[in-house]
């Protein structure tokens, strides 16, 4: 026995140094984790289960036969984030530069099948050479098993992947299929063909940094959700964000205790001089969202990417909600190509995971122009009223200024099913702003007079008194309640309550046909 226990402990041994220890001198050198310590900042502490951990490759090609590194440069298995099951697979740089092959994938699709079968986010740390050369159509294979399996998987349970090293060729399309990207700053990079391709097809000269890293992928493509400036901060975002989301389709979003609800301190006055007198002057969304949700727990998704509208987590009298809000501050909050698919993209996660969804609207409408509409805007912003009238989790909209054309209709309005609308005063809906509907329905009037921009005034306050204000959606019931700005969080907080148990399904479908 005492043999058999030194092998055992040998053999643990030397799959826990995978690659060796100069090829871990030269990760830390390049700021990076290994594997295993990733797993170990990622798990609540002695909670990790590995599995596989002896599992060899099968490559016979170009003499990797004769390497046979246990683990084959993979780490997986399950543990607990603040005390919830989570399934993991870590890729192990150091083997083989954490190329994909058969036992590799086998190993990632086990805890997949894993999570799946019981209910659990996957939480993907990858960090590889791609496709692993010696294996060939195998190793291309084994990335069609994963990519099937992130397919099926989502919508059933949360899927998170944090990039924190090369993510190149076919092996992106893992990641883009899961529900939130974290990147690591400088230390990642993601895309379908690297520097010295687009040189030799496209003649451009850029570095992997500007072509995919963390910064263009977090401000130009949007491909990523989050990024942070190192490894340890990746992987506290990540646990924060699983800290908003239940564990599978069939669970309650997270309910934290809170023992205020319903009391005056619910009211917030700061909220009634937020939106400026002048219509036409920007404010910060944000503002309005901290002074909503409870204190600091707005956790913003893709904040440097189609900045004019702000998505985010946050909690409403502890319960996890998803927040969608036009930002006036950037573009005044008009709907764009970018900010659509941000927006869809992130409410069609929340009615996946049962999170209900608030949004705040001041909108003035799509953007005009060729670039839009070249680029799309048409199918791209029924992508954003698809995403909103198929969620059939709990949905209110509070309309703190404009609410104007289409986007009044395409922003959680009621007739495409949301729950309850609020508005505040200074709500304007209507079919334009004042100014462009006075130029088109007084033009004769206008023309006939001695003061063309007088009159202009004139009428463009007549029409804002008779249109531009709340009241003529709420005497129809699409505006449930006007409110004073300072009681939103009090009347959300116990709308959201009243909503709690909502149930209400979709036709019986296949699945839908989403304009993508
Ligand atoms: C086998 C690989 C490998 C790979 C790296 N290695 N990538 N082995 N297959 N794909 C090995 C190296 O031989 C080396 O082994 C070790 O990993 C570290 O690699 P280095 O090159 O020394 O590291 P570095 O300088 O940091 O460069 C990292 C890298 C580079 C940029 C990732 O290795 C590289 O360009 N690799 C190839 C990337 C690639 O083209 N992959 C295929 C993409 S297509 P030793 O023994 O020396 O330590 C693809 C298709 C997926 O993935 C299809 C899905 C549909």
């Amino acid at each position: 026995m005492e043999d058999k226990l030194e092998l055992l402990k040998s053999k643990s041994a030397e799959a826990e140094l995978g690659g060796g220890q100069d090829r871990i001198d030269s990760q830390h050198k390049k700021g990076k984790l290994t594997a295993r310590e990733r797993i170990h900042f990622l798990l609540d502490e002695g909670s990790f289960e590995e599995i596989g951990k002896f599992v060899v490759h099968r490559s016979s090609n170009f003499g990797l036969d004769k390497q046979k590194i246990l683990g084959d440069g993979v780490v997986t298995g399950y543990g607990t984030i603040n005390g919830r099951l989570v399934y993991v697979f870590s890729q192990d740089f150091t083997v083989l530069g954490g190329s994909l092959a058969e036992a590799h994938a086998e190993k990632i699709c086990r805890v997949m099948d894993l999570a799946m079968e019981n209910g659990a986010p996957v939480i993907g740390l990858n960090d590889s050479g791609g496709a692993r050369i010696q294996e060939g159509v195998v190793s291309l294979g084994g990335y069609a098993d994963i990519f099937h399996r992130n397919i099926k998987a989502s919508g059933v349970i949360p899927q998170l992947s944090a990039i924190m090293g090369p993510c190149a060729g076919g092996a992106v399309y893992s990641p883009a299929l899961t529900d939130f990207i974290f990147m690591v700053e400088n230390t990642s990079y993601m895309f379908v063909t690297g520097p010295g391709v687009v040189k030799t097809v496209t003649n451009e000269d850029v570095t992997a940094e500007d072509l995919g890293g963390a910064q263009t992928h977090s401000s130009k493509s949007g491909v990523t959700h989050f990024s942070h400036p190192n490894e340890i901060e990746t992987i506290n975002a990540l646990k924060n964000v699983l800290s908003y989301i239940p564990q599978n389709c069939e669970d309650k979003a997270p309910q934290k205790i809170y023992s205020n609800a319903g009391s005056n301190s619910e009211i917030v006055e700061k909220l009634n001089s937020v939106v400026p007198e002048n219509p036409n002057q920007p404010y910060d969304i944000k503002d309005v969202i901290a002074l909503v949700a409870d204190e600091n727990s707005f956790l913003e998704v893709q904040k440097d990417y189609a900045e004019n509208i702000v998505v985010g987590f946050a909690l409403l009298a502890g319960r996890s909600i998803g927040i969608v809000a036009n930002q006036p501050a950037v573009l005044a909050g008009v709907l764009d190509v970018a900010c659509s698919k941000k927006a869809a993209r992130f409410v069609r996660f929340c009615d996946c995971f049962n999170i209900p969804l608030l949004t705040f609207e001041d909108v003035p409408g799509f953007l005009p122009g060729t670039d839009q509409e070249w680029n799309g805007i048409i199918s791209n912003g029924a992508k954003l009223l698809y995403a909103f009238g198929e969620a059939t989790v709990p949905r209110i909209t509070v309309i703190t200024r404009k609410a104007y054309g289409g986007a009044y209709d395409v922003m959680n309005s009621k007739h495409i099913g949301a729950d309850m609308n609020f508005a505040w005063p200074t709500a304007e809906i209507a079919v334009m702003g004042a100014k462009g509907a006075a130029e088109i329905i007084f033009k004769k009037e206008i023309k006939a007079s001695s003061n063309a921009e007088e009159k202009l005034k004139e009428k463009e306050l007549e029409y804002a008194d008779l249109f531009a204000n709340p009241y003529n959606a709420a005497a129809r019931g699409y505006v449930d309640e006007v409110i004073t700005p300072s009681e939103t969080r009090k009347k959300l907080i116990r709308a959201f309550d009243m909503l709690k148990n909502k149930v209400a399904t979709m036709p019986k479908k296949k699945h839908g046909n989403i304009p993508l």
